[in-house]
């Protein structure tokens, strides 16, 4: 089927497979292969993208399920010379090892403080009247989703934690 999707603010026209996933056509048929294919399962968040900027596990999605909307990948947040904030936090506190599953997470932690300031609730929350804040551990109750196997954690952690400051 014909299908569009607007990928890192281009408009990108596919015909695909309708049982193909939006990880897939990111990779396979965009070459964005910055997204990384982990499980293919939905249980790593490697394969993390903002939707209309919220956060997905790709993997899980068919691409066809998303025509017209607003996909943004790794590629899209920063570039090498003008990195993202959170891109940027990363590399200065060391928040990777290998780096497979560092688009993700970068992904992930970037919706995850904007959901903290829209008041989406988590589970980690005593007081679900109360706005969620962006303390240590509900960043680690929401990054619960993104694994990483050499175990960056606390790292990422200190990452988000600068970026979530510099937000007040
Ligand atoms: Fe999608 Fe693991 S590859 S969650
Ligand atoms: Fe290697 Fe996370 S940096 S899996």
């Amino acid at each position: 089927m014909p299908m569009m999707l607007k990928v890192n603010g281009q408009k990108r026209s596919l015909s695909l497979d309708t049982r193909t996933t939006l990880l897939d056509a990111l990779r396979e048929h965009l070459h964005l292969t910055g997204t990384k294919k982990g499980c293919d399962h939905g249980q790593c968040g490697a394969c993390t993208v903002l939707v209309n900027g919220k956060r997905i596990n790709s993997c899980l999605s068919l691409a066809i399920m998303h025509d017209g909307d607003e996909i943004t990948t790794i590629e899209g947040l920063g570039t090498p010379d003008k990195l993202h904030p959170m891109q940027a936090a990363f590399v200065k506190h060391d928040g990777y090892q290998c780096g497979y599953c560092t688009p993700g997470q970068i992904c992930s932690a970037v919706a995850v403080l904007e959901e903290i300031a829209r008041g989406v609730p988590s589970h980690v929350q005593d007081d679900l009247t109360a706005a969620p804040r962006a303390t240590n551990m509900e960043m680690r109750e929401r990054m619960s989703g993104n694994i990483c196997r050499c175990g960056a954690y606390s790292n990422i952690a200190d990452a988000m934690a600068e970026v979530a400051g510099g937000m007040g």
